[in-house]
């Protein structure tokens, strides 16, 4: 693991080295990075969880993140994404998280750069961090994957959630149910869609999506009430889950579109404990990144005390 693009490049090794480092981290905390690391953090879209749980954990592992406005900055010269992140790598970040609208640009970005890229969102593509705190916020009730029901219901063709979560959770064992309004589904994804009300009677996770205002044409433009009344988790659905099953949102939430307003906090919602989650889960992301490239040192951190050079 060189970057942290999509989640079909790791393995079933990995994903479960990631969870494990993750709650490792929560349980037991590190002592900060003594050298001084620097951490850009691009975001050319809006982000506010994403975003700042990258700011915490960065700070947690003692590295000093690096703010940026794409409003301020020199991409509004006509800068390409690629120059300001070389411009970034060149000033001495040793660690890159980009968000921003493209799918098919990371990958290219990354190869040109010397230092670990994460990605934060790219458009509709993949936003592999959200999915790692999904995950761990599933292992930390189940302990396991494989055998689970796992629906992910709702703007399934315009969520970048649904891709990431689509793919790791089939690495892992997990079976995987789609659910969403006929126009929102994805061909490309290879799951079997289901309704909700089945999705909600058989399945120990309900991943509700949020519904991606910003990237609809005219065409799907909904009406709230019966959006939420076809496609969304109403109170009388609720009611229906497993006794043991669990609700997630990666957020923002759209109260009473895609989720009954009190269901957000409600007893099977995991919705704040997925963002408590989110600042170990990227710890243990960029900590795993700049061992596996030698920026620090694994065993001198898993002492819990400094650090090498890069
Ligand atoms: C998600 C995103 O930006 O893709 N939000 C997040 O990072 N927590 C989900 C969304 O915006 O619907």
């Amino acid at each position: 693991m060189n970057h942290f693009l999509s989640m079909k490049d790791l393995s079933e090794h990995e994903l479960l080295r990631l969870i494990k480092e993750s709650e490792e981290l929560k349980e037991t905390g590190i002592e900060p990075i003594n050298r001084k690391l620097f951490a850009a953090n691009l975001f050319f879209e809006p982000s506010t969880r994403t975003k700042m749980s990258f700011t915490i954990a960065q700070r947690r592992l003692g590295l000093e993140s690096l703010d940026f406005n794409s409003d301020t900055s020199s991409v509004q010269k006509g800068e390409t994404i690629y120059d300001t992140a070389r411009t970034f790598e060149a000033l001495g970040a040793s660690v890159l998280v980009i968000r921003q609208s493209e799918e098919e640009i990371l990958q290219p970005l990354a190869d040109g750069l010397s230092i670990p890229v994460i990605n934060a969102g790219d458009g509709k593509g993949e936003h592999p961090s959200q999915s790692l705190l999904d995950l761990l916020t599933i292992y930390q009730e189940y302990k396991k994957f494989t055998g689970l029901n796992v629906a992910i219901i709702g703007d399934i063709k315009h969520s970048r959630v649904a891709r990431s979560n689509a793919y790791a959770l089939s690495t892992l064992g997990a079976n995987v149910y789609l659910s969403s309004k006929p126009e929102w589904q994805d061909s490309t994804l290879r799951f079997p869609y289901i309704s909700i009300d089945e999705a909600v009677d058989k399945c120990d996770v309900v991943m509700l999506l949020r519904v991606q205002h910003e990237r609809h044409q005219e065409n799907d433009i909904i009406n709230k009430t019966e959006y939420l009344d076809s496609y969304g988790l109403t109170i009388d659905r609720e009611k229906r889950m497993k006794e043991h099953a669990i609700i997630l949102h990666p957020a923002p939430v759209n109260r009473g579109v895609e989720i009954a307003d009190s269901l957000v906090e409600s007893g099977k919602s995991r919705i704040f404990k997925q963002m408590e989650n989110g600042v170990y889960a990227r710890m243990a992301i960029i900590k795993t990144l700049l061992e596996n490239r030698g920026i620090i040192d694994a065993e001198i951190i898993g002492e819990r005390t400094a650090l090498v050079g890069r």
